[in-house]
């Protein structure tokens, strides 16, 4: 069985055998004959923008620090899924994340939800307007709340709805099972277009779709071809509608404990290693729409204007409910930000 699937039992048998205990207490980095070993967990392929960002972070900081900093990614969900990875950092089982930002949700922040919002974004321009400008200082600021150092944000790109249909407009979606990420705001967003949102760790999804547990989902679309989503939804529709992104986050504790040298090379090649992700994320969709295109699997529909602003329309009491949650100044701020 993959560890992917694997019960709890047998994951605490991949930590033992990894040399980490069982979770009760935050660790320090493991460190073998003066070697660092920072340990990285994520939930999509390597093949993917963050995949391939945090390879490019795993590379530098081994070639720059000659071998003394070394980066062990479990990729694809192979240690931790979404619904215990936080805990394990919070635990110091694993030294650094990229939960998308919507998961941050979840844990106490539930402002990182805005960037799930439908149709929030309409370019990439503004995407890095609010992640590296003031209102992005501030939020990964804020993560010191829960003893976590938030390094920089990451983009995978634009989400396209997908299940065994068309889903053009509002009609189509109505009674659907779609599986979303823990976030409210992408449950709301589903409920307002009439669908049954079910909420599923990323790494389930696949298998979810391919048994029927669930009709469809919404993905960017290297996610979608790099999880072989297309090989069990015969239909991908093109919407647009929202922005997938990460936030890279260390646990407080670990990062404290680096020497200030080896923190500042690994601070820096994360720098690097994120703006180089930004350049390449969207082109990594679009091979991977080429690549779908290319299979004959999966037709692809496009909505027209007006389809679009229906669906638009469907999921505008998403902002209310979220800025009665977290309050209108972030919102306003946020606003601001989209339009500065
Ligand atoms: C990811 O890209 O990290 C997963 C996003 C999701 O859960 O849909």
């Amino acid at each position: 069985m993959s560890p992917r699937f694997a019960p709890s039992f047998t994951r605490r048998h991949v930590l033992q055998a990894l040399g980490v205990a069982a979770l009760p207490a935050a660790q320090p980095p493991v460190r073998a004959a003066g070697v660092v070993t920072i340990r990285l967990s994520h939930v999509v392929t390597q093949q993917t923008p963050k995949g391939l960002a945090l390879q490019r972070f795993k590379d530098l900081v081994e070639q720059r620090s000659a071998g003394a900093v070394r980066v062990a990614i479990y990729a694809n969900s192979s240690l931790y899924g979404d619904a215990d990875e936080m805990q394990a950092l919070q635990m110091g089982a694993i030294d650094m994340l990229a939960p998308s930002l919507s998961k941050f949700g979840r844990i106490g922040f539930p402002e990182f939800e805005a960037f799930g919002l439908p149709f929030l974004f309409e370019s990439a321009t503004q995407i890095r307007k609010v992640c590296d400008g003031a209102l992005g200082n501030r939020l990964l600021a804020s993560l010191g709340r829960q003893r976590m150092v938030g390094l920089g944000f990451l983009d995978n790109g634009f989400k396209h709805m997908s299940a065994n249909r068309p889903l053009l407009t509002p009609d189509d979606y109505r009674g659907l099972r779609m599986r979303v990420q823990d976030s409210r705001v992408i449950a709301h967003q589903m409920r307002a277009l009439g669908a049954q949102p079910v909420n599923l760790s990323f790494g389930e999804t696949r298998r979810a779709l391919a048994s029927g547990v669930v009709d469809g989902t919404e993905n960017p679309i290297s996610n979608f071809w790099t999880q072989r989503m297309h090989e069990v939804q015969t239909d991908l529709t093109l919407t647009q509608h929202g922005y997938l992104g990460y936030a890279v986050v260390a646990h407080r504790d670990f990062w404290g404990s680096l020497p200030a040298g080896q923190r500042t090379l690994v601070q820096e090649a994360l720098r690097e290693a994120l703006a180089w992700g930004n350049t390449i994320a969207q082109q990594e969709n679009d091979d991977a729409l080429v690549a779908l295109r290319a299979s004959r699997t999966t037709r692809i529909h496009q909505p027209d204007a007006s389809q679009r602003e229906r669906l638009r329309l469907a999921v505008g009491e998403v902002y209310d409910t979220l800025e009665k949650r977290i309050g209108g100044e972030w919102m306003r701020a946020l606003r601001a930000s989209l339009h500065s």
